[in-house]
């Protein structure tokens, strides 16, 4: 199984170009991957172990990632907090493009699946550290778009659930470009649900909406 470690960035690039392509996995292709991470959180010992794997890989995430997953860069999101499922998610549509980004796409497919598991398990329990917004007046105003629109989902607290990311606390700068990118539909960051709940949404609502979840904890 390929590791992380044992392996150098430019054989990530290679591995990228050489690897088959993958077939078009639907939503059923994270079930092994979800049935395992249920398994190894269910298990006291298999959980510590698996935390302390991820707590070594997350140096390596901490470059853009931040410490611990608070992200000081501001297009970088946290990954502290989030929910595991999620993280497993995304990494899973990072790995066959149906998310695009090109670092993050070479590394996630360099990565083992129990790699993968550690880390998201790891990130998931690092307290959100992130400075709020400074601007109330724009954070009033977001608040009560989301509070119409977006709790249904990620819930009143922003924390999301089993099937939601987490908002709260989120890289501001982050949000804005990934609402607009959901909105655009332009095959960077696709997904039917966000782009029905952002159809309607002009740019200055989605910065007010930005700076609400970003002050949430
Ligand atoms: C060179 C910088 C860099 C490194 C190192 C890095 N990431 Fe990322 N990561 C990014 C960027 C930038 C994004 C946002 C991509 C986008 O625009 O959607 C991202 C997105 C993600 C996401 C999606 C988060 C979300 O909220 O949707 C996950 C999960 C993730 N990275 C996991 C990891 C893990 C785990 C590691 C370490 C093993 C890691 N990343 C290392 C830059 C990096
Ligand atoms: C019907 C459920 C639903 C509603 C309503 C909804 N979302 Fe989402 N949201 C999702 C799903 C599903 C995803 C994951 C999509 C993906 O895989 O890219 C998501 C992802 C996101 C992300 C990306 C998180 C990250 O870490 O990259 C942001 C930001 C977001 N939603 C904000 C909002 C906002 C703001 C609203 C209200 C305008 C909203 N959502 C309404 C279901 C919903």
């Amino acid at each position: 199984m390929r590791s992380l470690f044992g392996i150098g960035f430019g054989l990530w690039l290679a591995a990228l170009a050489s690897s088959p392509a993958l077939a078009q996995a639907d939503g059923a292709a994270d079930v092994p991957l979800l049935e395992k991470m249920r398994r190894v959180e269910a298990d006291p010992a298999l959980s510590e172990a698996a935390f302390k794997r991820g707590a070594k890989l997350s140096n390596f995430c901490a470059n853009c990632h931040g410490a611990n997953g608070n992200s000081t860069t501001p297009d970088t999101p946290n990954l502290a907090g989030q929910n595991p499922r999620y993280v497993l998610g995304q990494m899973l549509k990072f790995a066959d493009g149906r998310r695009r980004n090109e670092f993050m796409q070479g590394l996630i497919k360099a990565m083992s699946a129990d790699e993968r598991i550690d880390t998201a398990l790891y990130f998931s329990r690092q307290p959100v550290t992130t400075q709020p917004s400074a601007d109330a007046a724009l954070v009033a105003q977001g608040k009560s778009y989301y509070d119409k629109v977006c709790f249904r989902c990620h819930g009143a607290d922003g924390h999301g659930n089993e099937s939601y990311a987490r908002l709260a606390g989120q890289q501001m700068p982050y949000v804005t470009r990934t609402l607009t990118r959901y909105r655009e539909g332009g095959g960077t960051r696709m997904d039917p649900l966000m782009a029905a709940a952002t159809q309607q949404m002009d740019d200055a609502t989605i910065r007010a909406v930005a700076a609400y979840v970003s002050s949430l904890r």
